[in-house]
């Protein structure tokens, strides 16, 4: 039975409510979308630090999505490695107009993009927790989960102890015996195209080939013998991210993402795919208390559920909703940075055919015909080097970004709270202060000593960051490349195709 409501007490209910919704709106059209943008401008001009106007609401996003359609087709010249026009336009004419470093505007947040090794240091190895990841825009964060990339404090801490064993160096090199049985399908596949051909030549679009090894790879990683069932989460994942790129430009507007629009129906449909797949993964494996040694296995045997009963809990352990979002981030993180890393070290060494060859020297001389062995691969000196020379002027990521928990002062630039720190990676990797005159040049040679005497400044590589942030995956990755590369070697020489488009390449199978 219903009981009716006083007209006076509603008339209070709806007032309280008006009240609510006119302060929620003042705050935000007011304060975030006018009063902060013109205060935060007029402290940062105070301090000399300028860049372009803020627009309502918008911020600059406009402005970045015109000049990056404007130079989204630049052909390079073959061995021209200056593409930062093409990928970062604003970054670089924003620092020519407006100096180092400058201010400009996402939407309605401001953001600093600084160029100097030493605030970077002074930020990325801060343990005060006062420099936060930045809010991942919602599409993001649905594609990847939220998990060990953008936790904080505690959770982090957390969630990176209970991972961390999975990516010691022992446990990698026993995951690198699988890599090394993928990269011989992959090479398999090729031999048998190449055999066809009385050149013993095929020609292929290697970074796909890549592509695929490298989610074969991520997906035993975490799902071990379900990594079949584990493939079909990439493949839900790679629809998301079509989702993503094309909203990652717009700003986001609350309580966007509960309206039933065409994309945001897509994506929870995608949502719930995700999850329903994951969950296929792992009940049997909880039902069966047989957890299994890779990633979801170490994750499991820390759940909640596998310790019901244990006499000690140690505060090491996942609950299952966050299991499921390590799992989409590990699986998002964990395979196309190594696939481009994969693709630019064969791009460069077919355009470095001296360098080809001498890695090629360096295999066989460890390995003559025999399979490369997982203990031996740190012994690939040049190949590291060659790799690190890879990372360096095609950084797989483009940028890092932080947040000020409150007002803080880095060097000599204070930040008022909430302001986002923008760390441009493939900039800062061409800084001639810090790499010295050929900055711009193919040059392993910089890598002989290591990576800190490699540049002028000790962390001057960052694109698997420093400090407590740093890529978790990054052993992982490198012995993943050089596995891969070592066996390509072995049984190919490669050149860039005549018609070169895109990723193109002509490999030649020795007999
Ligand atoms: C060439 C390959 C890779 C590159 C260039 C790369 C780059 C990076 C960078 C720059 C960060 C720091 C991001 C930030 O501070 O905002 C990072 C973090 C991370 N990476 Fe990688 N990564 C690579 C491979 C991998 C692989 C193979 C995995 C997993 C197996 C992985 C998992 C992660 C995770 C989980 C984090 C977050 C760590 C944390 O916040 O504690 N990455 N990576």
């Amino acid at each position: 039975m219903a009981f009716p409501v006083p007209p006076l007490l509603l008339l209070l209910l709806l007032t309280a409510l008006l009240v609510i919704a006119v302060t929620r709106l003042w705050d935000y059209v007011l304060v975030r979308l006018v009063w902060r943008p013109y205060a935060i401008t007029k402290g940062f001009r105070e301090q000399g630090i300028h860049g372009p106007s803020y627009s309502f609401f918008k911020g600059c996003n406009e402005e970045i999505r015109i000049m990056k359609e404007n130079t989204d087709g630049l052909v390079l010249d073959v061995g021209d490695h200056k593409y930062l026009p093409r990928i970062a336009p604003h970054y670089l004419k924003w620092r020519a107009q407006y100096g180092e470093p400058f201010l400009y505007w996402y939407g309605p947040q401001a953001r600093i993009c600084i160029f100097d090794y030493e605030l970077a240091r002074q930020i990325l190895s801060s343990k005060s927790g006062h420099f936060v990841k930045n809010d991942a825009h919602p599409t993001l964060l649905a594609l990847v989960g939220k998990g060990l990339g953008f936790m904080e404090g505690a959770d982090w801490v957390r969630h990176r102890r209970v991972i961390n064993p999975v990516f010691t160096i022992d446990k990698l090199k026993i995951v690198t015996e699988t890599m090394l049985d993928f990269a011989q399908n992959m090479a398999s596949e090729l031999e048998a195209e190449a055999s066809r051909n009385e050149k013993a030549e095929t020609k292929v679009d290697i970074n796909k080939h890549f592509s695929d090894l490298t989610v074969d790879n991520i997906a035993y990683a975490i799902f071990g013998n379900s990594y079949r069932l584990g493939k079909q989460v990439f493949e839900a994942q790679t629809e998301m991210l079509g989702i993503t790129m094309a909203t990652f430009l717009d700003v986001p507007i609350p309580g966007f993402k509960y309206l039933p629009t065409e994309a945001n129906r897509r994506k929870w449909m995608l949502e719930r795919k995700l999850k329903s797949l994951l969950r296929q993964i792992i009940q049997p494996r909880l039902a069966s208390g047989e957890y299994g040694n890779d990633l979801l296995g170490v994750m499991l045997d820390s759940s909640t559920e596998a310790k019901q009963g244990r006499k000690q809990v140690d505060g090491l352990s996942l609950s299952m909703e966050e299991i499921i979002h390590e799992c989409k981030l590990f699986f998002f993180a964990g395979h196309e940075n190594t696939a481009l890393l994969l693709t630019w070290s064969v791009y460069l060494l077919s355009i470095y055919p001296e360098w080809q060859e001498r890695l090629r020297k360096e295999v066989f001389r460890e390995f003559g015909r025999e399979a490369p062995n997982p203990n031996a691969l740190n012994k690939l000196k040049e190949m590291t080097m060659v790799l690190f020379e890879t990372l360096r002027l095609y950084s797989p990521a483009l940028f890092m970004q932080r947040k000020t928990l409150a007002d803080m002062t880095v060097g000599s630039i204070k930040l008022p709270k909430g302001t986002a720190i923008v760390i441009p990676i493939p900039i800062m990797h061409r800084d001639k202060d810090a790499w010295g005159d050929d900055a711009d040049e193919f040059n392993p040679m910089r890598f002989e000593n290591g990576i800190s005497g490699a540049a002028k400044v000790p962390h001057g590589l960052l694109a698997f960051s420093m400090g407590p942030r740093n890529c978790i995956g990054q052993n992982f990755s490198m012995l993943e490349a050089k596995s891969t590369l070592a066996l390509m070697l072995q049984k190919f020489s490669f050149a860039l195709s005549h018609d070169y488009i895109g990723f193109m390449w002509t490999m030649t199978a020795f007999d």
